[in-house]
């Protein structure tokens, strides 16, 4: 495969030689699509900072696909989201997907967020998702086309407790997708945006404070089919799963009657009145004015 060989997109069966890079690959999500892709044939990049679980990530991509490789460090730094990019393009000659993936969760009281870990999620949910994208559209230009994934969550569309942090740097994603379809059309270059349910991995491990959510949680194999889908038939925009009821009512009573949606949100993890007055304490005592302060 040269550098500029143009590859057909719309059948996974001749997606072979295709370079591919997914971030946030060493668990979850992310891991399914880099193996996926790997099967497909693809030239796989992954990135995420865990490099062991990388190194054997690869080595099971390799059975696909000797060439896969990896780059291990923090989506919260710009220069190394760019670096990732520069890294695909010197390795493999070309970019034709990116999928960004990787994400960190922030289920927490707004009273207990600090601003640098509001921005950090930022930084890694939303930004690392623009740094890679910059960084991949002159290499796409150049190719003539590609695709761009980015994997959102429902979250940003009914926002649950405790998520406030989280669902904005998801909305922020979902603002500057929904942008790219208007300012991409006729570069060939193509972004989809897909807003998974609740899904199997080890993310609901790494919630700040345990989540009352005790419904069902979905392989992540499914949101692999939807991104390849997203990539065959160019969609713009999916949930996954595609008719899970739940889904469809919380998007349907969101839309119809947001009071409502709200008040069942909020039931869903009722807010504890006491870390409002431990708040109001710990704000009475340090700003200027209150006791500590006389
Ligand atoms: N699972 C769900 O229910 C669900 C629902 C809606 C949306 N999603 C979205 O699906 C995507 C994948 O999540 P998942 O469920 O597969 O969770 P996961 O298993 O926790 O995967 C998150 C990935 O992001 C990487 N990551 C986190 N912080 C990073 C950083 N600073 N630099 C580089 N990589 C970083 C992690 O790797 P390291 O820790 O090794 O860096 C890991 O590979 C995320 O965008 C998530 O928001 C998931």
């Amino acid at each position: 495969m040269s550098d500029t060989d143009r590859i057909d997109w719309r059948n996974r069966e001749h997606w072979k030689g295709g370079v591919v890079v997914v971030t946030g690959a060493s668990s979850g999500i992310g891991r399914e699509t880099a193996l996926a892709f790997a099967r497909q044939g693809c030239l796989v990049l992954v990135a995420a900072r865990r490099e062991d679980r990388l190194r054997e990530l690869v080595e099971r991509c390799r059975e696909w696909s000797p060439d896969s490789s990896h780059l291990a460090g923090d989506l919260g730094r710009r220069d190394f989201a760019e670096q990732l990019i520069e890294v695909a393009v010197r390795r493999y000659g070309r970019l034709d997907v990116l999928v960004n993936n990787a994400a960190t969760p922030c289920h927490e009281s707004i009273y207990e967020i600090d601003v640098d870990t509001a921005e950090r999620v930022m930084r890694v949910n939303f930004f690392s998702c623009l740094w890679t994208t910059f960084a991949a559209m002159p290499h796409m230009l150049r190719l003539g086309g590609g695709h761009v994934v980015n994997v959102s969550s429902f979250a940003s569309r009914l926002v649950p407790p405790y998520e406030t942090l989280y669902a904005a740097s998801k909305c922020a994603m979902n603002g500057f997708t929904e942008g790219l379809w208007n300012d991409l059309a006729g570069s060939g270059i193509h972004a989809s945006l897909v807003l998974p349910g609740p899904f199997e991995t080890e993310i609901w491990g790494k919630l700040q404070r345990p989540s009352r959510y005790a419904g069902r949680r979905h392989p992540p194999s499914l949101v692999v089919d939807c991104i390849f889908e997203c990539i065959e038939k160019r969609l713009h925009e999916r949930v996954v799963p595609r008719r899970d009821p739940m889904l469809t009512l919380a998007r349907w009573v969101r839309l119809l009657a947001p009071g409502l949606a709200r008040k069942g949100a909020a039931r869903m993890d009722p807010f504890d009145p006491e870390a409002l007055e431990a708040a109001r304490a710990r704000a009475l005592s340090s700003l200027p004015g209150g006791p500590e302060s006389s």
